[in-house]
């Protein structure tokens, strides 16, 4: 559609793990993949002007809107996520930002739930009301919640496949259901999840978010965001991306079509290792709870055989003897680094308590479940038993907390 370079047509109906090395790649002078291609603006042609009448969007015009670079990022989480379309921003609340600001208007309601990403939990509940519209905070582990929220002038119903940083597992099919029958728009953050573990638009969502910066990317390397789904939907938000900018760089877009080839390889070294590390937390005398949909104690084990059946590489567990505890067991580890984000091949920890959930009240903490000495884990692809004696050493050290 861009006019520049040339795609693969075999990989149009091929299977994952093609499509993450191949779709969307434009292949300019032979190369065998998507070149950087930094242009801020393109030649003027008689081929644009009737891109534009087709799908301004897919039309290479001026690189504050799109560059070959972000369209072929969004081609390939479109066909990964089997959606119809999709648009590339330089993050995920970019993404998020502009979905809302897209489909949302003075007057309107969306329900959403309190263990939401942070970013998006503040845009929702303190940005939007400022321009007249409002939410409603559910239960993500009750749909029949999110029902009893639907208000006349709701249109929106969010969620996350999986919850941060409890790990709560959505019914994915159950809020689909719940949005088609009450006419409302779907909307799905798919980051922690990722494409190879979880299609939410096969289970009837319109649109699907990803903060790039997590597994797609895959390296720690890169901030960028999208969101994919229904064509005319897109076609919406990409008109936001006009107005507001959010545009991403082509050497970013770059990085994060190199690391999407080896989403469904990276994928299953994750979810491995830390049903792994689960598994052994799990009876671990230093460890009072393992939040992991691998672990058949897990209260959302059943949904998550049904949502997220290949597993999920984020761990979260509650270390004994409180916050201090906790902090030092992160601060005695010697491989697994201390550190934000996740998603990378390397693993990393923090306790939500001074990080992510630093400005969240300690009761309303609790309640979410993020208790004293909860720890929160992004498994790596390392080799799993230097990554257990690492927190088995960095536990021993902690017993002192306990016994004093
Ligand atoms: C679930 C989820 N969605 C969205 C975002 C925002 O993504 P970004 O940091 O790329 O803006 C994050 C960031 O941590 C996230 O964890």
């Amino acid at each position: 559609m861009s006019g520049i370079g040339t795609m693969r047509k075999k990989c149009l109906d091929s299977r994952f793990g093609t499509k993450a090395v191949w779709h969307g790649t434009h292949i300019i002078e032979g190369s065998v993949v998507t070149p950087i291609f930094n242009s801020s603006t393109y030649q003027l042609t008689d081929d644009i002007y009737d891109g534009w009448e087709e799908g301004a969007q897919h039309t290479l015009l001026y690189s504050r809107v799109s560059s070959l670079n972000s369209e072929a990022v969004a081609a390939r989480v479109a066909t990964l996520e089997n959606a119809e379309d999709g648009e590339m921003f330089d993050s995920g609340m970019s993404a998020i930002s502009a979905t809302l600001l897209a489909l949302l208007s003075k007057g309107d309601h969306m329900v959403g739930c309190g263990d939401m990403y942070g970013g998006a939990y503040g845009l929702i509940t303190e940005d939007l009301p400022r321009f007249g519209i409002e939410a409603t905070m559910a239960d993500i582990r009750d749909p029949s919640s999110y029902a009893a929220a639907i208000k006349p002038n709701t249109k929106i119903l969010y969620v996350e496949t999986i919850t941060n940083p409890v790990l709560k597992v959505c019914d994915l099919e159950a809020m689909a259901a719940i949005a088609k029958k009450n006419n409302l728009i779907a909307i799905c953050d798919n980051t922690f999840a990722s494409p190879w573990a979880c299609n939410p638009i096969s289970m009837g969502f319109d649109l699907v978010i990803h903060s790039g910066s997590k597994y797609l990317g895959g390296h720690s390397d890169l901030i960028g965001g999208l969101v994919v789904g229904n064509k005319e939907l897109i076609s919406e938000i990409f008109s936001k991306k006009i107005t507001m900018g959010g545009a991403a760089d082509p050497n970013m877009c770059f990085l994060l079509e190199r690391g999407i080839k080896t989403l469904h390889v990276r994928m299953p070294a994750h979810t491995q290792n830390a049903a792994e590390l689960a598994k052994r937390l799990n009876v671990h005398p230093m460890i009072e709870s393992v939040n992991h949909c691998s672990l058949p104690d897990y209260a959302d084990y059943q949904v998550a055989q049904r949502i997220i059946p290949k597993g999920n590489g984020m761990l979260s567990y509650v270390v004994k003897g409180g916050n201090e505890a906790a902090l030092h067991y992160l601060r005695s580890l010697e491989l697994i680094f201390e550190a934000t984000s996740l998603g990378g091949v390397e693993s990393l920890a923090e306790c939500p308590f001074n990080t992510s959930h630093m400005f969240v009240p300690e009761e309303v903490r609790n309640e979410l479940g993020i208790v004293p000495g909860f720890v929160r884990m992004s498994v790596g692809i390392e080799d799993v038993e230097d990554l257990w004696d690492d927190m088995d050493n960095a536990l021993e050290s902690t017993k002192t907390f306990v016994n004093s």
